[in-house]
């Protein structure tokens, strides 16, 4: 099987290159309204967001900033499918305007906006970011009462395009039943808190760039699609960044197709989609080899599992997981106009993929070990 995956480096409030209902999934994160390094990316064209800001009009300013994202959803409405899901990394924003600490309830406004345009919304995730660094306290400090709660989550909302996806019998339904993932999986990710998935350090030399970024962590879109589509369908990231989710796309085997407008991110992006194959071993490994330690430890404590899974001759606990099939990403070529990755069943005997090289990274790079990566980055 072969996915491609396609980056237009321009704005998503038009993306024409989409035809209408031809993506299943979208997976983004958007730039914060009222976080200050956004007030640029949101104000585009309209100085209205500008004055607002200047005249201490908080709340004028938030508004205006999600009416430019509004714009971006409206295409999302146009081109996500019937029953096609939207997942949106989003936080609040905290902020003093004119000496008036208020907090600007990002994930109230979208999940209002997406409800107007007609989304379904589910229930959502409430990302905690496990952090290393203390507490931040805002406000009086240790004296009532003017000390302010510290925000330590994000949401990841999650909407539907109307009702549940029917698959129709034949290929569509054996590719759901390939992309089925592990019992235990399904255990730990349909919870409405993850607190296990780190944020990250941004990672470019360019400082302005790197602030810019706020790139999230490979798990994160890796889960959302393994839990929200289905191999060989079409993910869209219209904020990409970095080019996590195109990442993410090829190592689970879907397409994508992302819009940026900082043409200055697409060499980490295209240096993400040469580690893809590396990374894709690595997470396929991890996954069938957790499946074989839950095995062990039920086994162990006396329990049973009916199961066996149809070419592992492994036990799983339910019919659906029988066919389940990890796919691997074995080589990716093209450049960041379009990626090509190819890919094919993970089986426990599959070689480690080696690099595809990229002569323009590897310049850049100088002396990187092979093997040197960690899935949450
Ligand atoms: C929060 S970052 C996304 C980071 C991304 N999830 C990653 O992992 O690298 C938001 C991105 O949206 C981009 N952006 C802002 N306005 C945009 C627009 N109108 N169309 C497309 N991209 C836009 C910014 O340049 C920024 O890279």
């Amino acid at each position: 099987m072969k996915t491609t995956h396609t980056t237009h480096f321009r704005s998503a409030t038009a993306m024409k290159n989409i035809p209408d209902a031809s993506v299943n999934l979208v997976v983004t994160s958007p730039p914060y309204p009222m976080i200050a390094m956004w007030d640029e990316a949101l104000s585009g064209n309209d100085p209205a967001i500008k004055k607002a800001l200047e005249e201490n009009r908080g709340m004028d300013a938030f508004e205006f900033m999600h009416r430019h994202l509004d714009t971006i959803w409206d295409e999302v409405a146009r081109v996500v499918t019937p029953s096609g899901f939207v997942a949106i990394n989003m936080g609040d924003a905290t902020r003093s305007i004119g000496g008036e600490f208020a907090i600007y309830p990002n994930h109230s406004r979208i999940t209002m906006a997406m409800i107007a345009k007609g989304f379904t919304p589910l229930p959502e995730i409430l990302w905690h970011k496990v952090s290393t660094s203390p507490n931040k306290f805002m406000g009086s400090g240790m004296l009532p009462a003017g000390a302010y709660i510290t925000q330590e989550h994000e949401y990841i909302l999650i909407f539907r395009n109307g009702g549940k996806r029917v698959f129709k019998n034949g290929p569509e339904k054996e590719r759901r039943k390939a992309s089925a993932i592990f019992w235990e999986e399904r255990n730990r990710w349909y919870s409405d808190t993850w607190s296990d998935i780190h944020g990250i350090r941004q990672e470019t030399g360019d400082k302005s760039i790197r602030q810019r970024s706020a790139a999230y962590p490979l798990e994160l879109p890796l889960r959302l699609i393994l839990m929200y589509s289905a191999q060989g369908d079409t993910v869209l990231d219209p904020f990409s960044g970095t080019g996590t989710t195109m990442q993410a796309a090829m190592v689970t085997g879907r397409h994508s197709v992302s819009y940026e407008t900082e043409e200055g991110l697409a060499p980490l992006a295209c240096e993400r989609a040469h580690r893809a194959p590396e990374l894709s071993h690595q997470i396929c490994r991890d996954r069938f080899e957790g499946h074989q330690r839950f095995v062990k430890e039920r086994l162990a404590s006396g329990k049973t599992m009916k199961h066996t899974h149809s070419t592992w001759n492994l036990p799983v606990i339910t019919a659906q997981e029988r066919e389940m099939v990890l796919p691997l990403a074995l080589a990716v070529t093209g450049d960041i106009v379009q990626f090509t990755a190819e890919h094919a069943p993970f089986t426990p005997e599959t070689p480690i993929p080696r690099r595809t090289p990229d002569p323009e990274s590897e310049k850049k790079e100088g002396t990187k070990r092979p093997g040197q990566m960690s899935l949450f980055d």
